[in-house]
């Protein structure tokens, strides 16, 4: 305790010091490239940890925000708003997999604390079910089913039910592993920070048709692979597997914080008045965001931009020191011969920003959906000038 006082006392920017920082400080954005002090343009292929999904400075999302803030800046859930009913009927359609019931919220682990709140009160479970390497975040809920945070991060003296990971892809003991107590299954059908890793068609397959079976409610966390990411609405939509339960966020604000629960009606029927809360949730700069971000993916067929962009960097970027790409759309993984981090370092070095994820060989691409050939083309050669 007295040398992590010490350590953390010693800053002088009174940030807390939780997040290791990349060494480049940023001004201002605009389209795909961040501007920093010393003149600098930057490629952004990292989004923000896959939030800029419209780029930087989009002319529609700066006027949804404007207007919606000169007109009305906040009123809760207590106030009827059209703004929010327009928001989650587009959601919903968009989604258009009969999820039609949107709980609007902040950010992606509240969705998830959600999802399973609801799903143990739906079915009475005391257990949940996830997959190894998936990550669905910080808070109590949500951190007892991320892969790993027992060991790294989970400070909490008990988790809020019991947990059982299984393999991705290992369709083998779902019988026993789904099990009468189990609420809930949670996956990311794309893992983002496991390094894009695509889970096989079968394997949601099966679990759709075990929850199913033993009443258990299948949700899919799309925080980072939903709103388009992947060149679908949705993953689920790509799959074409229907979860009874959808979380996302990120892509969802393109920059303004919001996240949003989609719940088939079966389990919505367990939703009353003060099952769930929020202040801040569905507030109307939120919803006038996700509306204006949807009809931007939709008016722009960003959907099919990015599944362009993602087969034109498989097809040209295997080159440097990469080895094959994995994922799906604009959550890419590419596969490094060296250690990512490295590569990571040197495409800085040359003015583009990636990310790295859990797997050391996999750098991660979560590039804006705006993305055009030229900067594929500039990835393309800035690969090829680094060591094998
Ligand atoms: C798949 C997934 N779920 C949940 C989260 C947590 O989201 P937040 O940081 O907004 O709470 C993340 C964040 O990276 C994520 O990638």
């Amino acid at each position: 305790m007295d040398n992590v006082t010490s350590i953390s006392r010693a800053l002088p920017d009174h940030l807390a010091p939780v997040f290791a920082q990349f060494p480049l400080e940023v001004t201002d954005a605009s389209g795909v490239y961040l501007h920093t002090p010393g003149g600098r343009k930057v490629l952004d292929l990292y989004g923000g940890h896959a939030v800029a999904a419209l780029g930087y400075n989009h002319p529609r999302w700066v006027e949804a925000l404007t207007s919606q803030a000169r007109s009305l800046c906040f009123q809760s859930n207590a106030v009827p708003l059209d703004v929010r009913r327009r928001a989650a009927t587009k959601l919903a359609n968009f989604c258009g997999l009969g999820l039609d019931t949107v709980f609007f919220v902040n950010s992606g682990a509240e969705a998830n604390e959600n999802a399973l709140k609801l799903a143990c009160k739906a079915t009475g479970g005391t257990k949940v079910v996830a997959v190894e390497g998936g990550f669905h975040g910080r808070t109590a809920a949500a951190g007892a089913v991320t892969w790993g945070a027992e060991k790294k991060w989970y400070s909490f003296p008990q988790k809020p039910f019991d947990v059982a990971f299984i393999k991705p892809g290992d369709v083998g003991d779902l019988a026993t592993l789904i099990d009468d107590r189990t609420a809930a299954v949670i996956v990311e059908p794309v893992q983002g920070v496991a390094g894009a890793v695509d889970l096989p068609q079968a394997f949601l397959e099966a679990l759709r048709c075990r929850c199913s079976e033993n009443g258990s409610s299948l949700s899919f966390d799309e925080v980072q692979c939903g709103v388009g990411r992947t060149g679908y609405p949705f993953a689920a939509n790509m799959y074409g597997v229907a979860p009874d339960i959808i979380t996302t966020a990120k892509a969802l604000g393109a920059g303004f914080p919001v996240s949003a629960m989609l719940v088939a009606d079966h389990v919505a029927a367990y939703l009353k008045t003060d099952t769930l809360g929020t202040t801040f949730g569905g507030g109307p700069m939120a919803c006038a965001i996700v509306e204006t971000v949807i009809d931007v993916i939709q008016s722009e067929k960003l959907l099919d931009n990015v599944r362009e962009r993602s087969q034109e960097i498989r097809d040209t970027c295997i080159v440097g020191p990469v080895r094959g790409a994995q994922g799906a759309g604009l959550l890419l993984g590419l596969r490094t011969s060296r250690p990512a981090k490295e590569v990571q370092a040197e495409l800085l070095g040359l003015d583009i920003l990636t990310g790295t994820s859990a797997d050391p060989n996999v750098l991660r691409i979560l590039a804006p959906f705006v993305l055009e050939s030229q900067h594929v083309t500039e990835l393309r050669a800035a690969l090829s000038r680094l060591a094998k």
